[in-house]
């Protein structure tokens, strides 16, 4: 995280004295945007450099399921199972997902491409079921809208 020093410090000026333990979630974002995940080293930089106790960082990354403390794969699917998109299919698109790239969700495939997450509300409940594939939403799916959403991923 060092490297990214140069812009936590731009987003210190625009702080009031006192309050860069504000900067937590803000670094961690851009820490993992970088590498991916948060390793434990990051947390190491960012107590020294924010000056704050390990304890709060760590519940930071606790409470925020979209910070990760692992590598994920290239591609990261997420499916909402939340009551809405339960009542549209989710259930069965995870598991038709599973069967499809071979691994359970919170496992990476072996070839490091796909990520398969079960993750809570999504936020677009009217347009039910959600899947995240990275940063982009993905709505009003189906088995067979996913079939091809991971037909076409494969091939990029
Ligand atoms: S229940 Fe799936 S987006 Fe809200």
């Amino acid at each position: 995280m060092r490297h990214l020093i140069p812009e936590f410090e731009k987003l210190k000026e625009r702080l009031p004295k006192g309050l860069d333990s504000t900067l937590v979630l803000p670094c961690l974002r851009r820490i993992q945007e970088d590498r991916g995940y948060i390793a434990d080293e990051d947390i190491d930089g960012l107590v020294e450099y924010l000056d704050v106790p390990r304890i709060q960082i760590e519940e930071v990354l606790t409470f925020y399921s979209m910070l990760r403390r692992k590598p994920i794969g290239r591609f990261h699917l997420q499916v909402c199972h939340n009551v809405s998109c339960t009542m549209r299919g989710a259930e069965r698109m995870i598991d038709s997902l599973s069967r499809r790239l071979g691994v359970q969700p919170g496992q990476t495939t072996p070839d490091g491409r796909f990520t398969l997450s079960r993750v809570e509300c999504l936020g677009s409940c009217g347009t039910a079921p959600v899947v995240m594939v990275n940063e982009r939403y993905h709505e009003l799916q189906s088995e067979e809208s996913l079939e091809q959403l991971v037909a076409e991923l494969e091939r990029s």
